[in-house]
């Protein structure tokens, strides 16, 4: 199965495009992240009574967690016009330089994926940055020759999956740092109501509590689910979506109670049966499962980690008694990983 056909993935999949209409679009309407809210509001709140353009802002997290919606927020908070472009997309200096200096004042540069900007490409960020200047070569060999653009004063916005990525001159640059955090069930309840009450889906409230339950802390899961939950119920011909309708669906989906699909639970029981529990390294678990070992690293192992089914130790990774328990299996315990650890 790939990453795109996976109903519990943090990445964007093909049919997510209606959930851009569910998009919270101001900061009042953002759930969660009190901190990042809180920070971000006074920030916008004082460049506004100053009349200044906002500091650029950093936001770090993993996918799925609500980082485009805020780069969009921040535009629309400021009444600014958004650009939008990724890392990966810019080639030469010359893209970004032209991206650059078509920005007006107060314009908000979004930069998706900034982490993966090119090295040489990214020293142009620099002095736009900082001196609202871009330096431009004209020429080649001895008659080349710098010449200094002027920029109108705008905010880059910078999202990242991987904030130890980025290098520190450019971290360095960004006013205002802002990392985003897995969302408790309580405000993944509340996402998935409203994004319910948007969609015109009657759920009721333990059904919420059950999708959020199950949602990875993330709500693009959650909003995925309800949406695949909402098919289930109409084929059903069921006019509200009930707990148990909603219990239902997710088994059909073959979700679990922890949110482990059935890849998450290959990979445990890989390293249970294959490895005795572990230690056993990323690259062995993902030839065994037959995946790429980025995409383990990636994408399934931080859920794993965190829901504490595995745990990492210098030798590898472990299935922990949670893990053991699932399969309804005996747990003989992590001394001898945890062991090699004192070594
Ligand atoms: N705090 C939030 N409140 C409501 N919906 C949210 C929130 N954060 C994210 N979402 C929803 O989750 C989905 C993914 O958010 P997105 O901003 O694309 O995540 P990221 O850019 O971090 O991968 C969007 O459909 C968005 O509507
Ligand atoms: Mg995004």
């Amino acid at each position: 199965m790939k990453e795109q056909d996976r109903l519990v993935s943090p990445e964007p999949v093909r049919d997510d495009s209606v959930l851009f209409q569910i998009r919270p679009e101001t900061l009042e309407e953002f759930i969660g992240q009190p901190l990042v809210v809180k920070k971000l509001s006074i920030a916008i709140e004082s460049a506004r009574i100053r009349n200044e353009h906002l500091d650029h802002v950093i936001l770090a997290g993993p996918p799925g967690l609500g980082k485009t919606t805020l780069a969009y927020i921040i535009a629309n908070e400021l009444n600014a016009k958004i650009h939008i472009t990724s890392g990966p997309v810019i080639e030469k200096q010359g893209d970004l330089a032209a991206i650059l200096t078509s920005l007006e004042e107060g314009d908000v540069l979004f930069i998706d994926e900034i982490h993966r900007l090119n090295k040489t490409i990214e020293e142009v960020l620099y002095t736009a940055m900082e001196d609202f200047a871009v330096d431009i070569m004209i020429g080649k060999g001895p008659s080349a020759r710098s010449i200094r653009i002027d920029l109108a004063p705008f905010t880059l916005v910078g999202a990242t999956t991987r904030m130890g990525l980025l290098s520190s001159p450019l971290r360095n640059r960004f006013g205002i740092s802002l990392e985003l955090d897995f969302y408790s069930e309580e405000d993944l309840k509340k996402i998935v109501l409203r994004s319910a009450k948007i969609l015109g889906i009657g759920l009721v409230e333990e059904a919420a509590q059950e999708i959020a339950k199950r949602a990875r802390g993330t709500p693009r899961v959650a909003n995925r689910l309800l949406k695949r939950i909402r098919d289930f119920a109409t084929v059903e011909r069921k006019k509200i979506v009930d707990l148990e309708t909603t219990k239902k669906a997710l088994d059909i989906l073959e979700i679990d109670e922890y949110g482990l699909d059935p890849l998450d639970r290959k990979i445990l029981k890989v390293l249970i049966e294959n490895y005795d529990g572990g230690p056993a390294g990323i690259k062995s678990i993902a030839a065994s499962v037959g995946i790429e070992h980025d995409t383990i690293s990636e994408v399934y192992e931080p859920y794993l980690l965190r829901a504490g089914f595995i745990i990492r130790t210098p030798r590898g990774r472990m299935a922990t008694e949670k893990a053991y328990k699932l399969f309804n299996l005996k747990f003989k315990g992590t001394q001898g990983g945890l062991w090699e650890f004192n070594e």
